[in-house]
């Protein structure tokens, strides 16, 4: 009988999921269908619920849900504990059990592009969940220091307390704490929505200067060269776009379901075939 997988969210429609998919199933000839299904966030408990009874073998969840949805399943893994963020479900002992695959995905879209975490000074811009990723990311990856600015600074000290590590800190908004910070920083990591849906939206303060030793990944995958992207570049920066993270965290999920780790060439093909999708 054919799997059934899907990506849950609201909206799910405009995720590149299905495409993902789609192209992984087929390259490796899995009976399967992925979808995107759009679940509201009072109809969450019963889509689990579907999936307790065994009416999807995985499911991928994107935003609103990926902190809500931990009230409602069987488990966690530890990662997903201590982002405190699920972005994958998947059948497990007792239940449905919660992934994250957000903060690999990170962190592998960096090694791909030959950025090193370890003994970094890292600036992540955002507080939401995608910044908790990059936060545990540059941690894991054994970052010196990982410093987070976001508009709303309390959200940062938030983000800040619960990484719980004396190696990451908040920027406060006084003028020029970002950009003492980026000056010595080796990898900025742009966490925040901005610049989704708007190549013209800048997400550094008017005048904040790019080294150009520094790495720039911006998780932002639409349109793939943002604002700030194209400004790393014209520095001569090395860039990452945010479809990289896409694929390998969706990456990890096809392994958490099919036990399948595919090789490494995979992501490159996977990146060619979804930037023409990615506008
Ligand atoms: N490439 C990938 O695989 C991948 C994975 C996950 C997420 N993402 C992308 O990452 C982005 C953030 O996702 P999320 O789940 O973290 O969203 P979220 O939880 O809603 O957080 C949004 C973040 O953006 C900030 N922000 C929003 N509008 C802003 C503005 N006008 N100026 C300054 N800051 C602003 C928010 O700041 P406040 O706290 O001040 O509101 C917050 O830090 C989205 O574009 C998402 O598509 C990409």
């Amino acid at each position: 009988m054919s799997q059934r997988f899907c990506v849950i969210g609201q909206p799910a429609h405009r995720s590149l999921s299905p495409r993902l998919f789609a192209w992984l199933f087929a390259h490796f000839r899995i009976d399967a269908t992925y979808v995107a299904r759009e679940v509201a966030p009072a109809d969450l408990a019963a889509f689990v619920a579907e999936m307790r009874h065994g009416a999807w073998q995985g499911a991928s969840v994107t935003a609103p849900h990926k902190i809500a949805v931990r009230e409602l399943i069987d488990a966690e893994d530890d990662l997903a504990q201590r982002i405190g963020a699920v972005n994958t479900l998947a059948p497990g002992q007792g239940g449905v059990v919660g992934h994250n695959t957000d903060a690999l995905g990170c962190r592998n879209a960096l090694a791909h592009a030959g950025v090193a975490l370890a003994d970094a000074n890292v600036v992540v811009l955002g507080s939401g969940g995608a910044a908790r990723a990059a936060v545990f990311a540059a941690l894991d990856g054994g970052a010196r220091r990982v410093q987070i600015a976001n508009r709303t600074t309390d959200r940062a000290a938030v983000l800040a307390r619960l990484a719980g590590d004396a190696r990451c800190g908040v920027l406060g908004p006084e003028p020029g704490a970002l950009q003492d910070a980026l000056n010595s920083a080796h990898v900025l990591i742009q966490s925040t929505s901005v610049g989704m849906g708007d190549p013209m939206a800048q997400a550094l303060p008017e005048g904040a200067v790019l080294g150009s030793g520094l790495a720039v990944h911006d998780m932002v995958y639409r349109p793939i060269e943002t604002a700030l992207l194209r400004a790393a570049r014209a520095r001569g920066c090395v860039t990452v776009d945010g479809l990289w993270m896409l694929v390998y965290q969706g990456l990890r999920q096809f392994q958490l379901w099919t036990k399948i780790e595919a090789p490494p060439t995979i992501a490159a093909a996977l990146h060619a075939h979804l930037h023409g999708a990615a506008h």
